[in-house]
């Protein structure tokens, strides 16, 4: 498998003292690795790309070129090329299209072969060892709670039952941005966890909520070493990045899953009979019947898919009608027929 020079380096070393072995022996494993890696790299015609170097990959060029989107960028331009392939860490090949047919390819016509989920640790933390459905890879434990969400959950029934909750939250969120223009406090209701503030804002639990939320999210698919060296194992947390998800997965958990504990016990002791909401679902779904930690663990999920996407969304239609003022006067004019009330408030 090895160059036999490289054997041969080895089997001589038998009279080394043991500090030269151990090198020789890390070199092999180093060297190994690339030779490997650059014969399948060929083989499979990789697009373009920085040159890596053995082991690392591009690891280090891309942590010293930040933002990594804007390196990416000119290193399309320098190569001239719509797809890129950089490598990181000893095996991950991460490729890069920036042309839409090149991306239909991909994300239409070779779905299948493209639509697996990396396991990172920050996944594997948020899931609580994949027990949900976004995070999860394809396999059974996915397509169990895929297909609950799907038929359950997010279905156009269920979607419309919400409304009225949705009304709710919406009407609390005005009241809230009218208080603070008026800058008087008129009590609204209070939110989830704790009790809120007066002028119907978010409170101390609420706060640290939303915040641990976005921690999560930063997280999240970030760049960790240890994703790329799995043999380590999980047990160096060289970048940190594993105490900061544990701790902000935690300090989410504590408020929600303090209220999933007291619904499945209003469910079990017969005090709460008609369900409400999306965690009542999750409560009483028959076959199959969901565990208490699968339904914690897909909260948590669907909080971070309705938190981060449409706030993402908004910010990019906000910055793309900035740009382009004639839409953003069409969509201001737009709300302002549809929902004149709003804006005199
Ligand atoms: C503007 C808003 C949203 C956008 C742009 C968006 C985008 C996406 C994308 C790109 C995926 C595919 C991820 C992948 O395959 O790895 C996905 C999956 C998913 N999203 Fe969203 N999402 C949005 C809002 C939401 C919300 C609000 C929820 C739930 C309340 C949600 C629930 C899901 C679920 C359950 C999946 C997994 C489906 C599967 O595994 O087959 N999404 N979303």
């Amino acid at each position: 498998m090895f160059p036999s020079s490289v054997q041969l380096s080895l089997s001589s070393s038998t009279t080394f003292p043991v500090v030269s072995i151990s090198i020789i022996i890390i070199f092999i494993i180093f060297f190994g690795k690339y030779v490997i890696i650059k014969t399948t790299s060929n083989q499979l015609g990789l697009p373009p790309g920085p040159t890596p170097l053995p082991f690392i990959g591009c690891t280090i060029q891309m942590l010293l070129n930040r933002p990594t989107f804007r390196w990416i960028q000119e290193l399309m331009a320098q190569f001239k090329t719509p797809i890129l392939c950089i490598r990181l860490g000893p095996s991950t090949h991460v490729i890069v299209v920036s042309c839409p047919n090149l991306a239909c390819e991909f994300l239409r016509k070779q779905d299948i072969v493209f639509s697996s989920r990396p396991e990172t640790l920050s996944t594997y933390l948020v899931s609580d060892g994949y027990k949900t459905t976004i995070l999860s890879p394809p396999g059974d434990q996915w397509k169990k709670m895929r297909t609950i969400l799907v038929h359950d959950v997010l279905s156009p029934p269920i979607y419309k039952w919400l409304q009225p909750k949705r009304d709710e939250e919406a009407n609390h969120l005005l009241s809230y941005i009218h208080n603070q223009i008026e800058k008087h406090a008129t009590p609204t209701d209070s939110g989830f966890f704790g009790d809120g503030m007066e002028d119907g804002g978010p409170g101390e639990e609420e706060t640290e909520h939303v915040a641990s939320v976005f921690t999560i999210l930063k997280y999240l698919y970030a760049f960790s070493i240890i994703d790329f060296y799995p043999w380590l194992g999980g047990k160096i947390d060289f970048d940190g990045h594993q105490k900061i998800i544990k701790t902000a997965i935690q300090r989410v958990r504590k408020y929600q899953d303090r209220l999933i504990d007291e619904r499945i016990q209003m469910w079990n002791e017969g005090v709460r009979k008609v369900k409400d909401d999306v965690l009542d679902v999750l409560i009483n779904h028959e076959t199959p019947k969901l565990t208490a930690e699968e339904i914690k663990a897909q909260i948590l999920e669907i909080m971070l898919a309705a938190i981060d996407n449409p706030s993402n969304a908004i910010e990019w239609a906000m910055a793309e009608m900035i740009n382009e003022p004639t839409i953003l006067k069409r969509a201001t004019a737009e709300l302002d027929h549809e929902a004149p009330e709003i804006f005199e408030a």
